[in-house]
């Protein structure tokens, strides 16, 4: 008998198939087992019937522990109330191997918990959807690129320099010299740019970042396109282009997944509209206040939200201890006191996040009311000025001083370097940095100065501005900050399979 994969049940109505695969849940009734099989690629009820099968097969079903594995036998029958539209009629089972007290249940885990069992946690629906999601995104990647004549190539891991500045540097011993867990692969991606015209990077890159925030991990995965004879602007109608095609094929190809996830769509379907580009000076008078968008002002929309949250919290509290009245008053039938308390449940979880809010909504005030003209954004600012949009924007020509040493001085205007920030909407913030790199050798090597960076280590990139230097630009796109907007996950650790953040080095 063929094994099939539950994707692919439809193809194979009124045949009996053998799935292989792993008890995702369990309910029994009078004589009737209902297995819910996960094997990967889908999920299906499989019914195991104490008439259709061997009293030992029978026992051994209504026995199975969560994520015990197992293959079995049956006959595949629509059934439009199901997750994917069938069922199998069991006619032979096999445990593979029997699972006893798998530790993660249904009911809620705290984030730690779970993060201590996420070699475990990664079978759950909702992170199987998202894997899937963050695979749609690195083929699309792929795609884009290798559609367009890029090449393909791998920057050093272990390099002599830091690219990124030098506070947040992961040092090793490489034979006794120290090396640097590369924080991006840029640098290189500009040498082999000359080399090949057009290329991108798609490796590991490391940031010891010591501050435990929803957006920073130690180790994520960076693409970084880099091509020669490219302006800011060009480089900014790539990672539209780019972000464009990410969105609009996990919108096609990951309905199911996004159903699992439960994410809202709507704010993704407009991934096809232009993106807003604005000048660093522009976005600081949005963030201030100083300037509208769409009719929304920054602050008065804060504040408005503060109240509302306010509102919010107060009902909800009421709602609650309504809830729990009714069910201590003893007049409640079993059916009713089951739905109030999963009502209450619910309204706890609303209520942490409401909270969430009202701890956040002041400090985002704050640091929008006094930011300070000339200083890069923060992760508030970033919060503020994006939940006013409905699609990625990109900031460009920032204060040169807060940034790289690479890029550009703006011939227009020699404050400003052409450098570039993509924000992603409702509240997420930076998913993309990049710019146009500074040709001129002498202001180059102004710059390495002023960082307080080695200059023999840079002696290789100066060459670069030596032999056959032409305009060129590029930038990183940040994997898990694009899965986590996708996805609008509440944290960037749900975004990658092992995540490695400061705490977090297991498993
Ligand atoms: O803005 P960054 O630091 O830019 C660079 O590294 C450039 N050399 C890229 C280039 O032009 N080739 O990082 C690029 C992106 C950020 O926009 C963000 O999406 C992601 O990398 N990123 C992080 N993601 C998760 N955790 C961290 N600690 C990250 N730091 C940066
Ligand atoms: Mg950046």
């Amino acid at each position: 008998m063929q094994t099939v994969y539950i994707k692919d049940l439809g193809k194979h109505e009124g045949q009996t198939v053998t799935l292989a695969g792993w008890v995702a849940n369990r309910r029994d009734s009078k004589g009737l087992v209902f297995l819910n099989i996960r094997d990967g690629y889908g999920l299906c009820q499989c019914v195991v019937d104490e008439a259709k099968i061997s009293a030992t097969e029978f026992e051994a079903a209504s026995k199975l522990g969560l994520e015990s594995s197992l293959t079995l036998n049956g006959l595949v029958v629509k059934d439009e109330r199901q997750l994917g539209g069938f069922e199998i009629q069991v006619s032979g089972l096999e445990v593979l191997q029997s699972a006893v007290d798998f530790p993660i249940a249904k009911k809620e885990h705290g984030v730690e918990f779970l993060a201590d069992r996420r070699h475990l946690w990664l079978r759950s629906n909702r992170q199987w959807a998202i894997m899937r999601i963050r695979n749609r995104i690195i083929y699309s990647i792929h795609q884009f690129f290798q559609e367009q004549d890029f090449v393909q190539m791998d920057a050093p891991i272990f390099t002599g320099n830091a690219c990124e500045g030098t506070t947040n540097l992961f040092e090793t011993d490489f034979f006794g010299e120290p090396a640097y867990l590369s924080q991006s692969g840029q640098l290189y991606g500009e040498a082999m740019a000359f080399a090949m015209n057009k290329i991108y990077t798609f490796g590991p890159t490391f940031r010891a970042e010591k501050s435990k925030t929803r957006r920073h991990l130690a180790e994520f995965w960076m693409i970084e396109p880099e091509m020669a004879f490219y302006d800011i602007f060009m480089n900014m109608d790539l990672i539209e282009g780019l972000m464009k095609r990410i969105v609009t094929d996990v919108l096609k190809d990951c309905k199911t997944e996004l159903n699992a996830i439960g994410r809202d769509t709507a704010i993704l379907e407009n991934i096809v509209k232009p993106f807003p580009r604005l000048t660093y000076d522009e976005a600081v008078r949005i963030i201030k206040g100083e300037q509208d968008v769409n009719g929304q002002n920054s602050i008065k929309s804060l504040e408005d939200e503060l109240e509302i949250v306010k509102e919010k919290i107060a009902a909800t509290h009421v709602e609650i201890k309504q809830r729990e009245e009714n069910i201590a008053s003893g007049a409640l039938k079993k059916g009713e006191i089951n739905f109030n308390q999963s009502k209450i449940d619910k309204l706890k979880q609303e209520l942490k996040d409401l909270e969430e809010d009202e701890r956040n909504i002041p400090g985002w005030l704050e640091s929008a009311r006094n930011f300070e003209y000339g200083s890069d954004f923060g992760g508030s600012d970033e919060t503020v000025i994006t939940r006013l949009f409905d699609v990625p924007i990109m900031v460009y020509n920032w204060p040169h001083a807060v940034k790289a040493f690479y890029l550009k001085r703006d011939p227009v205007d020699s404050r400003f370097a052409r450098g570039v920030d993509v924000l992603a909407p409702e509240g997420y913030g930076e998913i993309v940095g990049g710019g146009e790199r500074e040709t001129d050798e002498q202001l180059l090597r102004e710059k390495i100065t002023e960082h307080e960076l080695p200059m023999d280590a840079f002696e290789w990139y100066l060459d670069l501005r030596k032999y056959g230097s032409v305009k060129h630009a590029g930038f990183g796109l940040g994997l898990e900050r694009v899965v986590c907007w996708v996805c609008k996950l509440p944290h960037v650790r749900e975004s990658i399979p092992f995540p490695r953040m400061l705490g977090r080095v297991l498993p």
